[in-house]
């Protein structure tokens, strides 16, 4: 527990350019306070007193609103800056030198048992109010966007946003053309599937309605004044 104090202060001092004093961030930052909590219960945890180890990560959640259960691993320098809203799950991993923004869950899908939360590489960077879900794991030196939903693994050295999550950047090079079998988007899939059901009934009936969709990948368009306009163009 000790071995860690420094390099979660050394953390707060050089990741957050508010933190002024020593003094203040040991007396007044919640995540700072979470993360030394954590590590105590984590140790009555691994010893078997599970009972303990819950008591301390319940209070914690009530002191700073940071809810880590007390079997997550968490390695050095990791900073929570905020805090509250943070909740990180059982099963969760994550590595040396991580930065974590208000808001961020590492939780579970609800359809995994077992290992069900993420494991987080080292020097990554979970942006306000993200949602890692699912034993995935994120690489090293990898960004999380703040709001983003992630539910795939994401590789060493990325950018991820968006709902569901998305790499924009990897190997630090912006990606402009998304592979959407890598990275699904099940909403847009789905909203071309009704289209396709949708067009076979339109030819079915001889009714010619406009089918502009964002989903589609040829925007087309049928109906009367819109293909006057296409014929325009
Ligand atoms: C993702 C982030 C880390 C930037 O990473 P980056 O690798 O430098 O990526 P870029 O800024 O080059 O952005 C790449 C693309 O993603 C978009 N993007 C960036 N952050 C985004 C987000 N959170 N949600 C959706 N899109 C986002 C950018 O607009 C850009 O799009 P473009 O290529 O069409 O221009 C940053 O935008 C972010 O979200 N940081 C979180 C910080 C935070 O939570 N702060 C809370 C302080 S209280």
């Amino acid at each position: 527990m000790a071995r860690h104090f420094k390099t979660d202060l050394e953390a707060v001092m050089t990741r957050d350019p508010a933190a002024t004093s020593k003094f203040t961030v040991f007396f007044t930052y919640s995540g700072f306070k979470a993360i030394r909590r954590h590590r105590r219960a984590n140790w009555f945890y691994r010893h078997g007193l599970h009972g303990m180890a819950r008591f301390i990560a319940q209070r914690t959640k009530k002191k700073t609103g940071v809810e880590i259960h007390p079997g997550a691993t968490i390695g050095e320098g990791v900073f929570i800056d905020h805090g509250m809203g943070v909740v990180i799950g059982e099963t969760a991993e994550i590595g040396n030198n991580v930065t974590i923004y208000q808001g961020v869950t590492l939780g579970g899908t609800g359809k995994q048992k077992g290992k069900r939360h993420p494991t987080v590489g080292n020097n990554v960077m979970i942006g306000a109010g993200a949602k890692v879900l699912g034993a995935i794991n994120i690489g090293d030196n990898s960004k999380i966007g703040a709001g983003s939903v992630v539910l795939k693994d994401v590789p060493e050295n990325s950018t991820v946003v968006g709902v569901p999550g998305r790499a924009v950047r990897v190997l630090g090079e912006k990606v402009d053309d998304l592979d959407q079998n890598k990275l699904p988007d099940p909403v847009l899939e789905e909203f071309k599937r009704l289209n396709d059901r949708i067009a076979v009934l339109e030819d079915m009936l001889n009714v010619h309605a406009c089918r502009y969709s964002i989903s589609n990948d040829n925007q087309f368009i049928n109906s009367d004044n819109m293909t006057e306009k296409k014929d325009e163009t």
